[in-house]
C-alpha cells in the first residue's frame, strides 16, 4: 500500500462522512422548521408582528416559539442564521462526484451502449445540466407560474421527469441517478444560497435602517423552503441508490425514478398536512405504496419469474462459471486489480478464487445477471449474453463451487 492510495482512500471516507453529516444536519433543520411553521397557532395574546406560537418539549425543558412574519421591532444580538448545513452537503457532494464519477467517468458515469462519451464529455455535461437545471427552476418560479402552486408543482414535475428520462439516456443508470439526485440537490442549495439568505439578509438590513422590510422576500424565502422540503426524500433514494442495481439497472429506470418522486411528495405532503393540525391525508400511504409496488415490479420486468418458466438449462459447470467471471470480472475484481485506476478489489468483491465467487453468487446474479450493471461502462470487458445465461443457470442451479 503506497501512503498515497492511503491517504486518498481515507479522504474518500472523511469526505462521505461529513457529507452524510452535514445533511442530516441540514434535513434535519429545515424539517423541523417546516413542522414549526406549520404548527403554529394564531392567538388573540400575541405580541405585536407575531403570526402565531407553538409550544414544544424537548430535552427536558419546554420551549415557546413565536414567529415574527418580517422581523421584531429591535434585532436580537444572537441571531442564528441557517446555510451551512446546506453548503457543506454541497460542497463534500461535489467533492465526491469528482473523485468517483468525474475521475473514473468510464467505470460510473459512461455506459459505452447507452452513449458512446468520451470522459470530457460526459463531465461537461454533467456540470451543465446542473448549472442549466437551477437556471430553469428559477426562471420558472419567478416567472408568473411562481404564483400558482400547483401549476408550478406540476410543471416542475414534468421538468423532473424529462430530466429523468433524459439523463438515463445519456449516462449509465447510475450515474443517471446519482446526477438526477445531484441536479435536485443543486436546486436546494441554490435555494438557500441564492434566495432564502439573500432575502433574509436584505429583510435584516431594512431593520437596521430602520425601514419596514419588504413582506415579499420572506414569502418567497418560505415557498423555496417548501420546494427544497418535497424535494428531500427522492434526492436521498438517488444518492443511495447507487449500490442497488435493480433500482437503476433496469430500462425503466426513468420511470422509477419518476415514482420515487412522486413518493417522496406525497409522504411529505402526509407530514406537512399532519403538523399544520389538518385532517391526515392517509389516502398518501396507498399512493406511496402502489407506487412502491410498481417500482419493485420495474425493476424485475424481463427477469422476475423468467427463470422459473425458461426450460430447465443444461447443468452448468462451476468451471465454466470461472472462466467466465476470470475473463470478465477478474482483471477489475481481484486483490490486485490489473485494471489501470484501480488499486484495490472495487467494494472489497475480489472473484479470483472460487471460494469467493461462490460467497458472492447473489450479487453477481444481482449486477451481471438482473441487471447489466456489470461489468461496467456499458460492458467493457464484453461479456456475451450467453455467459450471462451460463451465470444465471449455475445461480438458478444452487451456485455450487464444484
Ligand atoms: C472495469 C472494471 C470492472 C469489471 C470488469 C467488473 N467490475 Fe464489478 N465493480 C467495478 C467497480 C469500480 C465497482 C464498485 C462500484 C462502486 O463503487 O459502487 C464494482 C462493484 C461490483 C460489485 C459490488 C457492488 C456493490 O455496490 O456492492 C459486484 C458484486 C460486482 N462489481 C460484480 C462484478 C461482476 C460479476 C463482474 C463480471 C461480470 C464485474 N463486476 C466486472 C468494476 C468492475
Amino acid at each position: 500500500m503506497t501512503p498515497l492510495l492511503l491517504l486518498h482512500e481515507w479522504s474518500d471516507l472523511l469526505i462521505r462522512w461529513v457529507h452524510v453529516i452535514a445533511g442530516i444536519a441540514w434535513i434535519g433543520s429545515s424539517f423541523y422548521f417546516i413542522h414549526l411553521d406549520l404548527s403554529l397557532i394564531k392567538r388573540d395574546h400575541l405580541p405585536q408582528g407575531v403570526s402565531g406560537e407553538a409550544w414544544q418539549v424537548h430535552g427536558g425543558g419546554f420551549y415557546h416559539m413565536q414567529k415574527y412574519v418580517v422581523a421584531p421591532d429591535r434585532m436580537p444580538k444572537e441571531l442564528t442564521w441557517f446555510k451551512w448545513e446546506a453548503y457543506m452537503t454541497f460542497l463534500t457532494g461535489f467533492a465526491m462526484l469528482v473523485v468517483h464519477y468525474y475521475a473514473n467517468a468510464d467505470l460510473y458515469l459512461i455506459d459505452r451502449t447507452v452513449l458512446a462519451l468520451e470522459p470530457w464529455q460526459a463531465i461537461s455535461i454533467s456540470i451543465g445540466v446542473m448549472v442549466l437545471g437551477w437556471a430553469f427552476y428559477d426562471t420558472l418560479c419567478k416567472s408568473k407560474l411562481g404564483n400558482n402552486d400547483v401549476a408550478l408543482a406540476a410543471v416542475g414535475f414534468v421538468f423532473l421527469v424529462a430530466m429523468a428520462y433524459g439523463l438515463t439516456h445519456v449516462f449509465s443508470g447510475r450515474g443517471a441517478f446519482v446526477q438526477l439526485g445531484a441536479v435536485i440537490g443543486t436546486i436546494m442549495v441554490a435555494n438557500v444560497a441564492m434566495n432564502i439568505i439573500p432575502n433574509q439578509r436584505k429583510t435584516v438590513a431594512a431593520l437596521i435602517a430602520g425601514q419596514a422590510p419588504n413582506p415579499a422576500y420572506g414569502k418567497t424565502a418560505k415557498s423555496r423552503s417548501l420546494h427544497n422540503n418535497y424535494l428531500t426524500l427522492p434526492v436521498i433514494f438517488m444518492m443511495i441508490s447507487n449500490h442497488y442495481p435493480l433500482a437503476f439497472g433496469s430500462k425503466y429506470n426513468w420511470v422509477i425514478a419518476t415514482l420515487t418522486l412522486i413518493i417522496g411528495g406525497v409522504i411529505r405532503h402526509f407530514y406537512n398536512e399532519r403538523h399544520a393540525h389538518r385532517a391526515s391525508p392517509w389516502w398518501t400511504w396507498i399512493v406511496a405504496a402502489i407506487a412502491f409496488i410498481g417500482i419493485i415490479l420495474l425493476s424485475g420486468v424481463g427477469t422476475l419469474w423468467a427463470s422459473a418458466a425458461a426450460t430447465p438449462a443444461a447443468p452448468v459447470t462451476f468451471a465454466q462459471v470461472e472462466q467466465i467471471v476470470v475473463s470478465r470480472c477478474s482483471m477489475c475484481h481481484a486483490q490486485e486489480p490489473v485494471w489501470e485506476g484501480l488499486a484495490v478489489a472495487p467494494k472489497g468483491v475480489a472473484l479470483d478464487t472460487p471460494q469467493s465467487i461462490k460467497a458472492h453468487a447473489t450479487q453477481i446474479y444481482l449486477q451481471a445477471v438482473a441487471t447489466n450493471s456489470m461489468p461496467p461502462g456499458g460492458n467493457l470487458t464484453e461479456i456475451s449474453v450467453d455467459e450471462r445465461q451460463v451465470l444465471a443457470a449455475w445461480f438458478d442451479q444452487g451456485a455450487k463451487a464444484q
